[in-house]
């Protein structure tokens, strides 16, 4: 039922990114507080992650000062912000496959990150629309199930 929610979510934060797309070039770089913003939820995200039983055992030993700075360039991009992400040859598929990814791990992250946009105050608006631009990454950071 849980995962029937998640999924649900994604799709109306697809719908509703899109629509706000439409309307004007890329605001919400601006509605996610800019840098300083993105810097503030990825502080407040990567504890949870953490903390969190379903995504601590992956991130418990991650370098988590890099991967927070590594995601506030990528969702400034990714948001339209004056950032370019450095894949360092790593693209996202290479960076996650190894961790045997599935998709509940995936839905369980995007759960935590709502929860920390939550917690920072951030229009649940923005949120979707942050969510309608990472849900297609699901493709290079889920290991297809054998
Ligand atoms: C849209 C979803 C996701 C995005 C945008 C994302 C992005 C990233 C980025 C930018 C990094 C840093 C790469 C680097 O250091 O060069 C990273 C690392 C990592 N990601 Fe993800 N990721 C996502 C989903 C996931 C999921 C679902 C998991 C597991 C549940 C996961 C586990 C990890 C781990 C453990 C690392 C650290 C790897 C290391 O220590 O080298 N990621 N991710």
């Amino acid at each position: 039922m849980k995962k029937i929610i998640i999924g649900a979510t994604i799709l109306l934060a697809a719908a509703m990114g899109f629509a706000q797309e439409a309307r004007t070039a890329d605001p919400l770089f601006k509605a996610l507080g800019e840098k300083p913003g993105l810097v503030k939820i990825m502080d407040e995200f990567l504890p949870r992650l953490v903390a969190d039983p379903r995504t601590g055992p992956f991130f418990k030993s991650a370098d988590q000062e890099r991967v927070k700075a590594q995601l506030v360039v990528q969702i400034c991009q990714l948001t339209g912000g004056p950032c370019a992400y450095d894949y360092e040859n790593k693209d996202m598929k290479t960076v996650h496959m190894n961790m045997n990814v599935s998709m509940s791990d995936f839905n369980a992250l995007v759960e935590v990150l709502q929860d920390s946009m939550d917690a920072q105050g951030i229009p649940f608006s923005t949120q979707n629309q942050l969510l309608a631009r990472l849900a297609p990454m699901h493709r290079a950071i889920v290991t297809p199930a054998k």
